[in-house]
This record gives structure tokens, sequence and C-alpha cells, in this order.
């Protein structure tokens, strides 16, 4: 029992739980250094150094708050310890700090204030404003803390020092329903005397142009503005606030105009020195304008804000055919640059951004209408530091304008901006390819994680499409702690559908005209899909309960689309969408039936809505969807399947649906449709012939048809359209399209090319759970199954996942024909596992490091001998 640590308490999916929303936050820690086979037996939760006794229990993950309620304001210190089947307890755990934020709307005193004299803005883009008050801090003072959020984007500065690290602050959220508030710590930066509090606010998402063809503006309304909340505790208990009011003062700013697509344009001529510290001579600022808001739409966030994870060097600077001076960073991001730069005043220094070169040439072509050009004028006092404050591109390459003198790899960085999660999952192999392609999955997760889950971060969209995240969900929340994030889109998505009426294919929504108001299969279903996977993912109860009407609803709507037939058979549909097949200007023309696709998924949401009632507790409910669900497969049977097995569209998409989906039941039809998927896969040379649809499903339903070899060719594949293929091709992220390079090198032509869309990456979930060979089989990973698949002449592969309990860790090797399987388990986690070549042979395993050797060979290799022992040691 000695070196039982307790590490890593959570509260609900925060590492940092200072201005929490919930009032009773969940409990959740990790156990290192126990012995193998440990399991907890009781746990004790302190708050303030005074424990609330033993509770008996397994569980470490959402325990409840042990005391009353949270008030707003109100902070406390958590410890944990535990007992374990060895006796106890552990010493307790290092002291985590939960702080609640304003829960009540009349918690907020501070008005809104815009700097505009009336509604409106000027010009596409608008410049960005500053604004600022002063006050008097007394001594002593104990804490402060800042609540603040805007219409539009912000960033505040105190005493002329930034407050907090985020970036594009509040995020963007469906505001008229959920506008989220920033809580920070700004003790150390107050002293005694006057202080002053300074904003930089701009558009964002609220006011500035958002969205395709065209896009819209004032999507939000035609007020930008900032509410600020200065509180002050003091050593005798007395609380002062200071916050945003009709007192403050305005001036334009630096930043000339800027938009989300159109990029930022900074004239630091325009600075004013010293203009959000104390004393500062605001004569020559104009007065704010206090605007109403709606209190009762604040929230805390549920996830971490977006903030800069890492900065990259240019790896050539080069001039281009045209005479441009490029820089290429290696690596295709979300950010933007920071450049360091001397020379005279006035002058100016152009930033552009593309993700691909083409004829040698920055390829600005696939950005659209989002040209993604910043500017910065120069002061022309000696070193000069500028990145812009509230835009962000999607880009490798930058052309670099005007530079005075030579630019060199020491003045300019790339800035990698994105939701700043904890990295939780990890793979690598002896294939370089592979290596590379699951690296390019990880970039397309942080170029496309920025606050909401986007298609893409360069051109003019960035929108949180639904069918995107829901077929790359598995994959995401095994890479990222991506809980709070999405748990939070989540509720977007579920306020957009009641609004709507139904789930739009992007949430938050903006209608552009462009899609009708209706379900649409695939995008829809991550109304059910999303939350379920972050439940199996996560383990986290509360994220079902809280969607479940918005899962029932969703299901409800298709069942009446359906009708009696209890097929999906009519509306609007994107289908299979990026069927390589499709025309490149139709991505909706895929070979597989549009209601083949629907209906599909259509059975799918309504077994784990089934699920989830049950979990949840609903009886009635649960039997109700799930004989829906057999009806719907009854249906589809019917409808889709031959009695032989055959499939009315014949594509790798409808057998892998019907396989994964459980959707051909009978052994005879499953055999036979397994086998026509390995004809079609193989007819077609490996190459990819899937969508959004198949795509994440594909080798799956290879896997299950027992022909796990053409699975691994098609994974392998380098010609077009396969995954590899753009890896080959020198991308550094996954592509919207399987050819947004032709074979030729030209750049797809269609006006739809991104080089960094997550979707088609989803195959990274098998990778993670059948060529490594982790996947769970209880929600949170509690249980786990081991079952690494090799082949595709792969010597090695690996993975790490640190699940809610802690990290597991997968590793095998083959070497001739000896297989070494290495699975470390933390406490808690108990795993069942099962040997390549010998999978009637299930082994238990507890926590701590297991090591299995045992003769192997692939299946297209010679069978293994009758009288093979499972296992040598
Ligand atoms: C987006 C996709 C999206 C699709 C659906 C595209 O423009 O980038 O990823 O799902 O539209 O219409």
């Amino acid at each position: 029992m000695a070196a039982i640590r307790v590490g890593i308490v959570r509260i609900e999916h925060l590492r940092e739980a200072l201005g929490i929303g919930v009032a009773r936050p969940r409990i959740s820690w990790q156990v290192t250094g126990a012995e193998p086979g440990w399991a907890q037996s009781a746990y004790e939760i302190a708050v303030d150094g005074t424990g609330t006794g033993p509770v008996e229990s397994e569980e470490s993950q959402f325990r409840p708050w042990p005391g009353a309620a949270l008030a707003s304001r109100e902070r406390h210190s958590v410890q944990v310890r535990v007992w374990g089947t060895d006796g106890g307890p552990s010493p307790w755990s290092e002291p985590v700090e939960v702080e609640a934020g304003l829960l009540d709307p009349s918690d907020w005193t501070a008005e809104m204030i815009s700097p505009e004299q009336e509604p409106g803005g000027t010009a596409q883009p608008d410049p960005a404003a500053l604004l600022r008050g002063e006050f008097t801090v007394r001594a002593p003072f104990t804490r402060a803390r800042l609540y603040s959020t805007a219409q539009g984007v912000y960033e505040l500065e105190l005493n002329g020092r930034t407050v907090g690290a985020d970036v594009l602050s509040p995020g963007w959220t469906s505001y008229s329903h959920r506008l989220r508030y920033q809580t920070y710590d700004v003790t150390e930066l107050l002293a005694e005397g006057r202080n002053a509090l300074g904003a930089w606010l701009s558009d964002g998402w609220f006011r500035g142009r958002i969205g395709f063809e065209g896009g819209r503006t004032h999507v939000y309304g035609a007020e930008i503005g900032l509410l600020a909340q200065l509180e002050l505790h003091y050593a005798d208990g007395t609380v002062e606030t200071f916050g945003t009011d009709a007192s403050w003062r305005t001036a334009p700013s630096p930043i000339t105009a800027v938009g989300a697509y159109e990029g930022e344009t900074y004239d630091a001529r325009l600075e004013q020195d010293g203009w959000s510290a104390p004393g500062f001579d605001e004569t020559r600022w104009q007065p704010v304008r206090t605007i109403g808001h709606d209190a009762g739409v604040l929230v805390a966030p549920s996830g971490p804000p977006v903030r800069r994870t890492e900065t990259l060097r240019p790896v050539k600077i080069f001039t281009s055919p045209a005479g441009e001076t490029l820089v290429d960073f290696g690596q295709n991001i979300a950010g933007r640059l920071r450049i360091t730069v001397r020379g005279p005043a006035g002058h100016t220094v152009t930033l552009r951004h593309a993700e691909v070169l083409e004829d040698g040439e920055l390829g600005v072509r696939p950005l659209r209408s989002a040209i993604s050009v910043d500017t910065y004028t120069l002061r022309g006092e000696g070193r000069e530091q500028w990145e812009p404050r509230f835009t962000m591109h999607g880009f490798r390459y930058a052309q670099i304008d005007g530079w005075p003198g030579e630019l060199t790899a020491d003045d300019v960085q790339a800035v990698v901006c994105h939701t700043d999660m904890e990295r939780t999952g990890w793979f690598s192999s002896s294939h370089a390819e592979l290596d590379r392609f699951h690296e390019n999955v990880v970039w397309s997760m942080r170029g496309n994680f920025v606050d909401l889950p986007t298609d893409c971060p360069q051109r003019d969209e960035r929108l949180g499409w639904t069918g995107d995240i829901q077929v790359f969900a598995p994959t995401a929340a095994y890479l990222y702690d991506c809980a709070g994030m999405l748990s939070s889109w989540l509720e977007d998505l579920a306020a957009e559908q009641e609004q709507f009426g139904t789930v739009p294919v992007y949430v938050p929504w903006i209608d552009l005209g462009v899609f009708p108001a209706e379900p649409t299969a695939v995008w829809g279903d991550a109304a059910v899909i999303v939350p379920w996977t972050l439940y199996e993912r996560f383990g986290d109860l509360d994220i079902l309960r809280r969607q479940y009407a918005s899962m029932r609803a969703w299901v409800d709507q298709v069942a009446v689309r359906a009708g009696g037939s209890h097929l999906w058979d009519s509306g609007f549909q994107l289908g299979d969408w990026l069927d390589p097949t499709a025309p490149p200007e139709r991505p909706e023309e895929a070979r597989t039936d549009v209601h083949l696709v629907a209906t599909a998924y259509f059975a799918r949401s309504a077994d784990l809505l089934a699920q989830a009632a049950g979990i949840l507790g609903r009886d009635a409910e649960a039997v109700h969807y799930s004989q829906l669900a057999e009806r719907v497969r009854a249906a589809f049977s019917v409808e889709f399947v031959s009695p032989s097995g055959r499939m009315a569209s014949d594509t790798p998409t409808a057998y892998a649906l019907g396989l994964e989906f459980g959707l051909i039941t009978g052994d005879a039809q499953r055999a036979r449709a397994g086998r026509r998927l390995v004809e079609l896969v193989r007819a077609n040379g490996h190459r990819i012939a899937t969508g959004f649809v198949g795509t994440p499903l594909v080798c799956d339903a290879l896997t299950s048809a027992g022909a796990l070899d053409d699975a691994f060719r098609l994974l392998l594949q380098t010609e077009c359209p396969s995954w590899l293929y753009a890896v080959v091709q020198g991308g550094t992220t996954v592509w919207e399209r399987w050819d947004s390079v032709l074979p030729d090198g030209r750049i797809n032509p269609g006006d739809m090319t991104s080089f960094n869309h997550y979707a088609l990456g989803g195959v990274a979930d098998w990778i993670h759970q059948t060529v490594a060979g982790l996947r769970p089989a209880a929600p949170g990973y509690r249980k786990v199954t081991i079952a690494p698949r090799p082949g595709g002449g792969l010597a090695h592969a690996a993975t790490s996942h640190r699940t809610p309990y802690g990290v597991v860790d997968v590793r095998w090797e083959r070497v001739r024909e000896v297989f070494e399987l290495k699975v470390t388990l933390p406490p808690g986690v108990t795993a069942t596992v099962s040997l390549p070549g010998h999978e009637g042979v299930e082994l238990e395993l507890g926590s701590g490091t297991h090591v299995h050797r045992m003769p192997f060979r692939a299946a297209h290799e010679d069978p293994l001998p009758e009288a093979t022992p499972a296992l040598l040691g």
C-alpha cells in the first residue's frame, strides 16, 4: 500500500477548475504505484482538509461532490485518498482547487458596453476597438477575479499586462442560447492604488463575416460589446466590484481592419503607450455606450480555451519563380505568424498564407474568399514583434512581402493555436508512412479543434459540420481529451436543433440559404453518435443524460419521416459524401444509394438511443427504441439486402454499413456479403472507393469478414485514392479529397479542396483498435479489449492511451515467427486479451505490466500446426 499515490484529481472535465459552472462538480482521480492486480475498495474525499469519511466503492470516476452545492465564487481545495484490496489508506493527494464561477444571472452587475455610438460597425472587415476603465484598490486584498465575455472576440490587459493566455475568447457558441464567460485569477496583476483594465474588442463570429458563398455578417447582432466584472476580495471579508459601465472610454485600436477570413491589418504607429495602465490621458477617448444583454445566456466553459500550443520555425526560406519570398514551416497548421522586424516607421510588411504551393507560388485558390492576408505597418522604433490577435489561418507556407532587409529563420515563427486539450493517444509502428499518416490525423485534429469541431481551418467555412465530427469522434476521443470541448458543442447542437426544428448540418447554425431545414442522415446522426462516443470513451453518464432529449428528438423525427415503411427514402441527403468516383463539383453523387445510407444510420441511431435509454433507466423507452431499431433493420434487409447477401448498392460503403451496423444478420448472408466486399476491394486494386460514410468502416468490415490482409492492403496503399497517397505526396495533414493534389501534381480544380479535413482520418480508430489492438470494453476504458491483429508486413506497432484511469500501453513485436505482446494497465483497468492466431483463447489481465510470447504467422501465411501451445510465457 505504501507506494500507492492518488494523482491527477480532475474536476468535471477540467484541468483548471477556476470559475466552474457546476454547483456539484464531480471528482475523478487516477491511482499510481499500485502492485499488479490492485483494486480500489474505498475512497475518501476531503474538502478543505476535512475528510467526509470513507466511501466503499471501486469507482474513481465522476464521484459525487461530497458537500453542499457550491454558491457562486465559493472556493475549496479537494484531496482524495484510497483504500485497496491490500489495505490502506494511501496518502492524501495533492490538493486541487475548485472555485465556482458566477452561477446565477443576478451575480452580474457590470453592464455590457459598446465602443460604437450606434450599432452596425463601419465596413467589413471592421477595425478593432480599445476600451478602458480605472479603479482603486485598497490594501490588503486577498484575491481578485475577473469575469468577462464579449459579443465579439476580446483580449484584456490589466495594468499593461495581458490577462490570461486565451486566443479568440469567448470562442464560438450559439450565442443566442449560450455565451461563455471566462474567469481569470488576476490577483497578481493588481496593485494597491489606481489600476486600469483595458480591452481589445473586435467582431469575431458575433458580427464578422462567416460562412461560404459570400457568407453573412451580423449573424448575432449589429452591436459588439464587452462585459467585464472584476471582484476584489479584501482581508476584512468585504468584496468590491468594478465592472464595465458608462464611465469607460474607447478609442480606435491599431487594428484597422480584421476578419476571420480576411486577416488582420495592424498599424503600429497607432499604438498608444500606457493605454491599459493607470493615469493614462484619455481625454481624446470617446465615451462608450451601455447596451443591454441577457445574463441568462451566460455560461461557464466546460472545456479549455484556445491557446497557443506550439511555435514552429521555418524549415526553408526561398524565392519563388515569380521572385516572391516564401517560407515553408514544414507542417500544415491552424494558427498565425509571429514576426520580429526592424525598419522605418510607416513601412508595411504583408503576410500571405496558403496550405500548398501551385507552380511554385502560394496556392491560394482553395481559400476561396478567405484571402488570409495580415499586414503590419512599423512604428519604426527598433525591434518590433507582432502576431495578429483576432484572426487565424490554415497554412503551411507564407509569402512575406516588403520585408526590410533579408528575412531569416529567426524573424518569423508559425504559432499553432487550438483548444488546449490534453494529448491522450499515441501510435507508432515499423511503417514510416503509416506513422506519418497517423501524425497527419493528429495535426488535422489540432487544426480543427479550434473551440468547436470544424471541417477545415483555411477557407471561407470553418464551420462545425456535424457529419465530419460524427465520423471522426471516436478517433478524436482517443487522441485528445476532448470531452469538455465536445460536450459544450453538443449543448449548442441541442439548442440549435430545438430552434431550427432538426439537427442542422453545421453547429452553430447560420442560415446561408443553401441548406434546407430538413433532417440529413449521417450529419444529423451526430446528435446521437457523438454523445454516445463520449460516453463510451470517457465514461461520463451526465453527457448522455444531458443530450438524451436531443438524441431522442432526432430519432423520433427520422421515425416520422420514415413512417410505416421504416425506410428513410425521401428528402435531402448528402450520402456517402466524397466517394472518389463522384465528380469534383458534385461530391454528393456517390455510388451508394443515399436512402440505403440514411436507413442504415436510422437503425444505428435508434439502436444507440435504445442503449442510452437502458443505461439511463428509461426502460420503456429502451424497449420502444430497440423495437424500432429491429423494425428498421428488418425493413432495411427487405429493401437493400438480397436473401443471399448481396446489397442493393454493390459498393464497399453499402457492405461496410451492412456488416458493421448489424444490418446483415444471417450467417450465410454475412459470409456472402463479406466475400463480396473483399471482391470489390480487390477488383479496385485495394484503392479506396468510399466517402465519408464508408471510409471509417471499411477496414472494420474487412476485418469482421476475415479479410485482415485486404484491410491492411487498403490501409497501406499509396496509389490514389488511398490514405497514404497524401503521405507520399508530402501531405502533413489529412486532406478533404482523396486527390486534393492530383497525381500529376496539380491542385484539384474543385472549389472545395482543403488540405486539412479530419473526416477521412477516421480510420485511425481502426489503427488504434485493430492494428495496435486497444479498444474500450466498458465505458471510460474501465475494461479494455486487447486484440492486436498484426499484418501488412509490420514488424511492430504500439499504442498508448491515457484513459481516465491512467495510461494503457500496448506494444507488439514480431521477430521471425515469434510474436511478443507487452501490455501495461493502470490500477482500476482490467483487460481481456485475445492473441493473434489464437482468437479462441482469452486471457484476463489486471493492472501491471504483462508480457506474452508465442509462435505466430499472419493469416495469409501457413496456418499454425494444430498442437501449438497458445502461450509460451
Ligand atoms: C464541408 C464538409 C461538409 C460538407 C457537407 C463541405 O463544404 O467542408 O466537410 O461536411 O460541406 O455539405
